[in-house]
């Protein structure tokens, strides 16, 4: 079990408004008490923060908000003593612009670290046509008059595009991945990494371009494998016991083994949003929105595919959401006052019972909600803002409705500070947080949750200690879609060595029925979200269960 945490919103210690080191520090037996095997970091390296972290101006130094070198050994000191690995974001396919490699980069072709990054000369016109997703004005390459080029940016005008194709480059990342596994890191997180080669004939884009198409136009699979493979060989292979996962979610689906396939020593996991994807998702055509929530077959066949898939060998990933979508429970489940609580425990019991390495995300374990903001000036996050006033330029009403569905989408929803308490600022700061606190700490907070018994809380613990007491049937067991058309339910089972657990749950706020034609005259119940679960096929709105039958 990995639990990510999202440094600066989770908490301050010294008052800046931004947490910090000494924060996570602090906390490090609540997050025992999860009964967690992990933790993967969002960026904590130096950083000017266009991205929050993303754009790394120094990857061997800690970001000066977040506290300093010293800081961080006591971190993974208190984390090893806790039995708690740490896994770093490794930030692999741009820089910040105020990096000295760009830096130098930007003052002359002649210079050394110039090609560090893309580069595309003035002399050959006009550059080949790349969107960028967080560009105010969407597009990937930015003139540089020094030296009379443009560079390529993905990401924002502040994030240049690392060159993977020289060698050099490739020599630093893997002495920097060096320094921070001498110091005890137990693994990465590979930020955009089907991106860190290009296809340098740089193919036009056709018109109707599509998202599925994002790796034939921004990245170059085949150099993909090969920097992995030269990774492992240079730099993963000299450590014992380090994890790889991939943010795989541009990958299609056939080309996945080929990463994550232990023969092929590239990763050990990926991350996919297939999930996410049907059930509400920003598209890049900008302002689009798809979401589907009824779509509960759909999800089925989601995890019965990707099982399959990892049948025999690899191994598989599954995570509700994370710090660049919105929150778990306003997404997937009800925030209602009503079914907050039940829906935000029937996801876990859906997270938890997973044949994969299940990422809880900060906060979604008190069943923290979207924040909602409804004014543009209220939003941090660079996407929302440079797409909202790209939509601007083209209509207000374009720009109105994109402001509506960042309500239920935006970044910054799972990005507001945790609620410890009922304090002010629910104990995340003493100073002005960076960004907003929910409204509604008061009454979800971490402090609450201890003293409740049934709170969203503890019955992860309840779930965590489930899946680890009983690690040879919920972590390796067979897994076995039941009732499969069905709508409303998702049942399965799930079984090992002559035992068999049966998980239900029912993902909408009706009362459902499920015909798994499975005998429940002897089955325990193990686990639910509501008093008096019964065997008997009946489910009430958003109610799970586990039994072993
Ligand atoms: C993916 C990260 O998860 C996201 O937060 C970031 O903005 C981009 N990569 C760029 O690094």
């Amino acid at each position: 079990m990995v639990y990510q945490l999202y440094p600066r919103s989770f908490q301050d210690s010294d008052g800046d408004g931004v947490g910090d080191l000494n924060g996570i520090t602090q906390r490090l037996d609540y997050l025992q008490s999860l009964g967690i095997d992990a933790i993967w970091l969002n960026p904590i390296c130096a950083s000017p923060n266009d991205d929050n972290g993303y754009d790394i101006s120094d990857y061997r130094a800690i970001m000066k908000e977040m506290g300093t070198m010293q800081d961080f050994d006591a971190l993974l000191a208190g984390m090893k003593k806790r039995n708690i690995k740490l896994i770093m974001d490794l930030v692999l396919n741009h820089s910040s612009d105020e990096h000295d490699w760009f830096k130098g980069a930007k003052s002359s072709r002649d210079n050394k670290y110039y090609n560090y990054y893309h580069w595309w000369p003035a002399e050959k016109g006009t550059p080949p046509k790349r969107y960028s997703l967080f560009d105010e004005e969407a597009n990937a390459w930015r003139y540089n008059s020094a030296t009379k080029s443009y560079y390529l940016h993905y990401f924002s005008r502040k994030q240049p595009d690392l060159n993977w194709e020289n060698p050099a480059l490739r020599n630093e990342m893997y002495a920097i991945m060096k320094f921070w596994l001498d110091k005890g890191v137990s693994g990465f997180r590979l930020d955009a990494f089907p991106f860190m080669a290009k296809d340098t004939s740089w193919p036009a884009m056709p018109a109707d371009f599509t998202n599925d198409q994002f790796v034939r136009y921004y990245g170059a699979d085949k150099k993909v494998h090969d920097y992995l493979k030269e990774m492992n060989e240079k730099v993963l292979d000299k450590y014992t016991d380090v994890y790889t996962v991939g943010e795989g979610g541009v990958i299609p689906f056939s080309k996945v083994m080929d990463y994550v396939n232990e023969d092929n020593h590239e990763l050990n996991t990926l991350y996919h949003d297939e999930i996410g994807n049907i059930w509400g998702r920003d598209s890049l055509d900008l302002g689009e929105y798809k979401t589907d929530r009824k779509n509960v077959t759909g999800v089925k066949q989601i995890v019965s595919k990707w099982d399959e898939k990892f049948r025999n060998k690899g191994w598989n990933t599954v995570y509700l959401t994370n710090h660049d979508q919105s929150r778990a429970v306003s997404r997937y489940g009800n925030d209602s006052p009503a079914y907050r609580i039940p829906s935000a425990k029937m996801l876990y019991t859906f997270l938890l019972t997973q044949r994969a390495v299940p990422y809880i995300y900060n906060g979604d374990e008190i069943g923290m909600t979207n924040i909602r903001f409804k004014n543009i000036e209220q939003y941090n996050d660079l996407q929302t803002r440079n797409r909202y006033y790209i939509l601007l330029k083209e209509s207000k009403e374009k720009a109105e409705a994109y402001l509506l569905n960042q309500q239920e989408l935006s970044r910054d929803n799972s990005r507001t500070p945790m609620q410890w308490n009922n304090s002010a600022n629910a104990g995340f700061t003493g100073g002005n947080p960076w960004l907003p606190v929910n409204p509604n700490y008061p009454e979800v907070n971490v402090e609450a949750a201890e003293k409740d018994k049934n709170s969203i809380l503890n019955y992860v613990r309840q779930m965590s200690r489930l899946r680890h007491d009983r690690k040879d049937i919920l972590v390796y067991g067979k897994y076995s879609l039941l009732d499969g058309a069905n709508p409303d339910v998702f049942v399965y089972t799930r079984e090992s060595g002559g035992k068999k657990l049966l998980v239900l749950l029912n993902f909408h706020g009706t009362n459902a029925v499920t015909n798994t034609g499975i005998d429940f005259s002897k089955a325990k119940l193990l686990i639910s979200n509501y008093e008096n679960t019964v065997a008997d096929g009946h489910l009430r709105p958003y109610e799970a269960a586990v039994f072993e039958l």
